[in-house]
């Protein structure tokens, strides 16, 4: 067996790619992976995410779509603390290590079927499955909130999608997208495992990056999960794999008004505010669906969850910006939460860490003051 897609709550095995939920219970799914991450499967002369190929079995069998995504680069930015500029992506986020592996997995199987893919996004995943799906010659519907960012609507468009903007919240987003429709296709990055799957490359990249040695902390935002799962997934795999003999401390950082996952991780109660408005445009699932898994996962690799203040959040933005890095302020959480954690001396100041720059500072519609 080279890969099983299963469902992460009754453990029933499907066999289509295009499932993104379990048919008999509900739940979320998940890939789980038979084979060994070996090093010398590296395609080394390949400066992509697909170097990783290999490790990828079903969508490696198929015609890749890529704009040549990941191996972004990891630069010191202080003694210890390393950045890694996901923000270099081709639609300038993390997004397209997902899009690239769902979209070369399903675009045949969805252009046999003469249909199109739809998928609900607060921007970021919008856009970079617009682009890959224009890659793929696919047609695309993207949903998203009315309150979504300038930047990433006109992108969506300017990529050749359809986009249609829902009030009443991120949920009734994804419902709207989910709705059946003749020749619709839901590849949700939320709820599709394929997706979330591609996150797995990160923590390949990290690895070798930092020369084979583990970084001790490793901070990334989070919203509906896809980053932080995906990143466990892939530490995970080379844990398993006996080619790490131990997990970095994985750091979850949210805003203090979108922050389920710290709340319930910390065994606090949360109460969501009636509308959002941090900066931070692209965290804004306050009841995520993978919420469960994501606390699950995070005690399982003793993880930590840490959460920032509006102030804390510009104060990082500014700090990176004006040391050279112009990341969009939900980004800069990342950054803030390391602060925190090293003003507390929780953080080390001697041993490696990573600080996951997700999205391009040129999608923010903050303004200079
Ligand atoms: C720039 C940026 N950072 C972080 C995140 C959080 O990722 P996730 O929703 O996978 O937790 C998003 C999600 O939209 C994003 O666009
Ligand atoms: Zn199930």
């Amino acid at each position: 067996m080279k890969y099983e897609i299963k469902c992460s709550v009754c453990n029933k095995s499907l066999s289509s790619l295009l499932a993104f939920k379990c048919p008999s219970c509900g739940g979320p799914l998940d890939v789980e992976l038979g084979f060994n991450f070996d090093p010398d499967k590296i395609r080394t002369s390949n400066y992509s995410l697909w170097r990783y190929e290999q490790f990828f079995p079903y969508a490696q069998e198929r015609k890749i779509i890529t704009l040549s995504e990941g191996w972004t680069p990891l630069v010191k930015f202080s003694d210890n603390v390393y950045a890694k500029l996901e923000s270099g992506n081709p639609t300038g986020s993390f997004k397209d290590r997902g899009s690239t592996v769902l979209v070369s997995a399903l675009h045949e199987l969805i252009k046999e079927a003469e249909g199109y893919i739809s998928e609900d996004s607060s921007g970021n995943a919008g856009a970079s499955m617009a682009a890959y799906a224009a890659r793929a010659g696919l047609k695309a519907k993207i949903y998203v909130p009315e309150t979504v960012a300038g930047p990433k609507f006109n992108q969506i468009q300017f990529y050749g999608a359809q986009v249609t903007k829902i009030s009443g919240g991120r949920a009734r987003v994804a419902e709207e997208a989910q709705k059946m429709e003749r020749r619709k296709f839901y590849v949700g990055h939320i709820l599709h495992p394929l997706f979330r799957d591609g996150m797995r490359s990160l923590a390949y990249e990290l690895l070798e990056q930092f020369g084979w040695s583990v970084p001790e902390r490793i901070y990334l935002p989070v919203s509906a999960g896809t980053l932080l799962l995906g990143v466990i997934n892939g530490f995970k795999h080379l844990s398993d794999s006996k080619e790490i003999d131990v997990l970095p401390k994985i750091v979850a950082c949210q805003t203090e008004q979108v922050s389920p996952l710290y709340h319930l991780f910390k065994g606090l109660k949360y109460d969501p505010p009636e509308t959002i408005t941090s900066v931070a445009d692209a965290l804004v699932s306050v009841k995520p669906p993978l919420l469960d898994m994501m606390v699950k996962r995070l005690k399982e690799v003793k993880g930590d969850a840490v959460m920032v203040t509006e102030g804390e959040i510009i104060e990082a933005f500014l700090e990176l910006a004006r040391s050279g890095f112009f990341v969009e302020p939900s980004s800069a959480v990342a950054f803030a939460g390391y602060k925190k954690q090293l003003h507390t001396n929780v953080s080390s100041k001697h041993n490696n860490v990573a600080i996951i720059l997700t999205g391009n500072g040129l999608k923010t519609t903050l303004k200079p003051t």
